[in-house]
């Protein structure tokens, strides 16, 4: 058997501790799967004093992560401290420009620096895994980078954050509002430690950001992604989607059309009979749609301690039995420059809730300004009033809601057709729109 593979871990969070532990309880099995042992030879974390639930007996403590990334003893450095800077940047570039293999969780920085990152890994000879940084234990990076070489990708979509379908399927089943339900979500620690970061989709936005990069071979931009969250959500729209056969999810798209790469993450209304609408909880779901195939859809725990430390020992693993590939399934220099797609030109159907004031020509009006858009639409509902009392005068103006279905359009039409709406005075409240998004 070889020599063992000697790692340093920084960062000793839940998932540095869950990492520590499941290599020590599994080091006899990877052992056998590897061809040699994996030891956990030095760690450092921010404080040093403080309990952990793992075992570091036999481990150095070392201060410094840079200090550790370039540490001659370690063979791979696991980089676990999270954040799109130093000392995250720092200790990893350190640890690439070494020549050592480096395994991490850290989205915002392979969001922001993938590209760069990655070539310094090829310069150096280094392998940079990253399985962690996107659905926790699901493979989908591997997946995109790996396996499907053998036709071209056209969409990847997906729940892409544990916090946010958590709340949506609390809010949907027991009826509670948006707050209960995050608070739920932090206690259980599914969310950020700002979970303003989940529930505004920047989470989404960043793992959105590697997934395109893979499944088109572009450099990554996180800035290129479209962003909105779930907090405008109301239990008003939840139960309008049930009654129109959708769910409401934080769904991440990315999909290649004629004017360049989409990507965008924002609230959408998902047939409730696709497989996307039955993944409820904190669970995340990938689907993948290539050329002549149908597509795939990988369903797994995207949050959590030992789903994510599943990730990393598995790119450990991938390490030490000698397993390589380009960090994002191609040479650093070959990834392209993605041509943004505008959002503008974005094309597909939405859901439009409007509170129109209740008078004669309000749905005239409204019906006026889609048409003067070209929008067709699928179905309208509006609710009454309630009961007028008794002989009482008819409460003209009264706002009542009425939600639209559209066929497919574009977003600028819609923007356009809305913005005429309100300039009408018909309706008492900006619209909610959320974007509808078929198998
Ligand atoms: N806060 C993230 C989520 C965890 O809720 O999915 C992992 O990125």
């Amino acid at each position: 058997m070889s020599a063992p593979l000697k790692v340093g871990i920084a960062g000793l969070g839940t998932v540095g501790a869950a990492v520590k532990r499941m290599l020590d309880a599994r080091r006899d099995a990877l052992a056998g799967r590897c061809g040699r042992a994996v030891d956990v030879v030095a760690v450092t974390a921010r404080t040093k004093s403080k309990q952990r639930d793992a075992e570091l007996v036999r481990c150095r403590w070392v201060d410094d992560p840079v200090a550790l990334a370039r540490d001659p003893e370690i063979d791979v450095f696991v980089e676990l401290i999270g954040g799109e800077g130093d000392p995250a940047k720092a200790a990893m570039e350190a640890a690439l420009a070494a020549g050592k293999s480096v395994v991490t969780a850290n989205k915002a920085l392979l969001a922001r620096h993938g590209a760069a990152l990655a070539a310094l890994a090829e310069q150096h000879n280094a392998a940079l895994n990253f399985e962690a940084s996107v659905g926790a234990a699901i493979p989908i990076v591997k997946t995109l980078r790996d396996s499907q070489r053998g036709s071209a990708i056209e969409r990847v979509y997906g729940i892409l954050n544990g916090t946010c379908n958590y709340i949506l399927t609390r809010m949907e089943r027991e009826r509670l509002s948006f707050e209960v339900c995050l608070k739920e979500a932090q206690r259980l620690g599914y969310a950020e430690a700002d979970p303003s970061f989940d529930i505004e989709g920047f989470d989404s936005a960043q793992k959105l950001a590697i997934l395109a990069s893979l499944a088109f071979g572009t450099r990554v931009d996180q800035d290129a992604v479209h962003v909105e969250g779930i907090s405008s959500i109301t239990l008003a729209d939840l139960d309008a989607a049930d009654e129109l056969g959708y769910r409401v999810k934080l769904l991440g798209v990315a999909v290649r059309t004629d004017t360049g790469i989409e990507q965008r993450v924002h609230p959408t209304m998902v047939p409730k009979d696709s497989s996307i609408a039955q993944v409820m909880g904190v669970t995340n779901a990938i689907t993948v749609d290539a050329a002549e195939i149908d597509p795939i859809t990988l369903v797994g725990p995207g949050a959590g301690g030992m789903a994510t430390a599943s990730a990393v020992v598995s790119d450990i693993a991938d390490i030490a039995r000698g397993v390589r590939s380009a960090p994002f399934g191609r040479p650093a220099a070959d990834l392209a420059v993605s041509e943004k797609a505008p959002m503008q030109r974005h094309e597909g159907g939405y859901y439009i809730r409007l509170l129109a004031r209740d008078r004669p020509g309000t749905a005239a009006t409204i019906a006026t300004r889609l048409a003067e858009q070209n929008i067709s639409m699928e179905s309208i509902v509006q609710r009454h009033r309630g009961v007028r009392p008794q002989g009482g005068d008819r409460p003209g103006g009264a706002p009542v809601p009425v939600i639209l279905i559209t066929y497919a359009t574009t977003e600028d039409a819609v923007r356009t057709a809305l913005a005429a709406v309100e300039a009408d005075g018909v309706i008492a409240e900006t619209p909610q729109l959320i974007r509808i998004e078929k198998d």
